[in-house]
């Protein structure tokens, strides 16, 4: 005997209109093109701010003194170093990995050397400092590793972001070239209750420890419609090649109800705030590395896309210039993901840390429409 059983509810499919919690982390008005960390607008964090700084802003909960961020910085710089048990694991790794797997397994493996559970709020928050200051790190000596070199170690004289580009690149950065990557972890470092922001929290909320924590939250990062986005993006705008190919490129894709990627977002129903800044920063790094006609194309498929989408409040989002903007600073397509989650890990720590404070172990329910009551059939009686 079967029966069906059916709940007159809502399903809120996507979770758009549900709360989780109050958090005083990060506010954004999507009508109105806003975004605040803590709340400092986030032109003027990256008009100002290094990236250090908005880490210690996000997690501690306000902007650190000078003697508090040489703390952070002396905290991440002893923090740098890989255990030989971790650069074991990079060079075994197949060349052809994809760098995001690589960094979500061995942000995992971290686990191995410093494990337990642990509700112990400091351990908590030097485990969060601990993989913020190590992911950058493995995403760049497995880069090298990859291409037959060897991985290097951060300079004391540097800070966060100048030390990634140099790990991968083997020289010592411009200033310029500096700043901007600067601009760009902060950019990146926190955007609410996203996807994998909720992973995290989902995670922390059984009372996990933070290498799985954070692992879940590079896990949810990692899909197209998530931080997958920027490489798609730029994937997109170089096989379009030219402004001239943009018209034909966008009608045809979207005849073919395919998505633009890099456009449209849950939240802004309007521009991304965090597009207009790297938009901005791609048009001058196109001219100063002679990439400009690969600008002049995005903007191009932008116009294109703009006038078609733009009624359905489809907007760019952060995913559309940040590609562009590591390409011209040097850095390969498949790594654009990995540093989006390695600079994201200060907002899933302060999330996480923050819903701790009150934690509910989150358990939702599904509505269910299979069936009650069938009768077991052995298998050989099976059709
Ligand atoms: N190009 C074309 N059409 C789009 C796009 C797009 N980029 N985004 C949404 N749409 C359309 C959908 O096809 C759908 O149309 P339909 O109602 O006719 O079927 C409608 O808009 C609503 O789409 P949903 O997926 O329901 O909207 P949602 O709010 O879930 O979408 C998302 C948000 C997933 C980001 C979506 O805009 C998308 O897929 N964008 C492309 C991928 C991307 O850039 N992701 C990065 C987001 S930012 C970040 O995570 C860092």
């Amino acid at each position: 005997m079967s029966s069906e059983v059916k709940e007159s509810i809502t399903i809120h499919k996507g979770l758009d209109s549900i709360r989780v919690n109050e958090s005083s982390i990060c506010l954004i008005d999507g009508e109105r093109s806003r975004l605040y960390y803590r709340g400092y607008s986030i032109a003027d964090l990256t008009d100002n701010a290094s990236y250090e700084e908005v880490a210690y802003l996000l997690i501690i909960g306000q902007l650190p003194t000078q003697l508090q961020l040489d703390e952070l910085k002396n905290t991440l710089f002893s923090e740098y170093t890989l255990s030989p048990i971790t650069m074991t694991l990079l060079k075994s790794y197949p060349s052809t990995s994809h760098p995001m797997d690589v960094l979500r397994t061995t942000i995992s493996s971290l686990a191995l050397e410093d494990g337990g559970l642990t509700q112990d709020k400091s351990v908590n928050l030097q485990r969060a400092i601990r993989i913020l200051a190590k992911a950058p790190v493995i995403i760049a000596a497995f880069e090298r590793i990859r291409q037959g070199k060897e991985p290097l170690t951060p300079k004391k004289e540097l800070g966060h972001a100048a030390n990634f580009l140099y790990m991968i690149h083997g020289e010592i950065p411009s200033n310029y070239d500096s700043r901007i990557m600067d601009i760009a972890l902060s950019l990146h470092a926190e955007h609410e209750m996203n996807a994998s922001t909720f992973s995290g929290i989902v995670t922390a909320s059984t009372l996990s420890d933070m290498y799985s924590i954070i692992t879940a939250g590079i896990a949810t990062l990692r899909g197209s419609l998530h931080g997958g986005a920027n490489e798609e993006a730029l994937k997109m705008i170089m096989e379009i090649g030219t402004p001239e190919n943009a018209v034909t490129f966008v009608e045809e894709r979207l005849k073919q109800k395919k998505r633009i990627m890099g456009f449209g977002h849950r939240i802004y129903k309007t521009y991304d705030p965090r597009y207009t800044i790297l938009k901005a920063i791609a048009e001058k790094l196109g001219g100063v590395k002679g990439k400009a006609s690969l600008y002049d194309t995005a903007v191009r498929v932008e116009r294109e896309a703009l006038g078609r989408l733009s009624d359905s409040k489809i907007f760019p989002n952060v995913d559309f210039y940040s590609g562009l903007v590591f390409h011209m600073l040097g850095l390969r397509t498949d790594l654009f993901t990995p540093i989006f989650a390695s600079s994201r890990i200060a907002g899933w720590a302060a999330h996480v840390l923050e819903y701790l404070e009150d934690n509910r172990l989150i358990r939702p329910k599904a509505v269910y429409t299979g069936k009650v009551d069938l009768q077991y059939t052995p298998i050989e009686q099976r059709t």
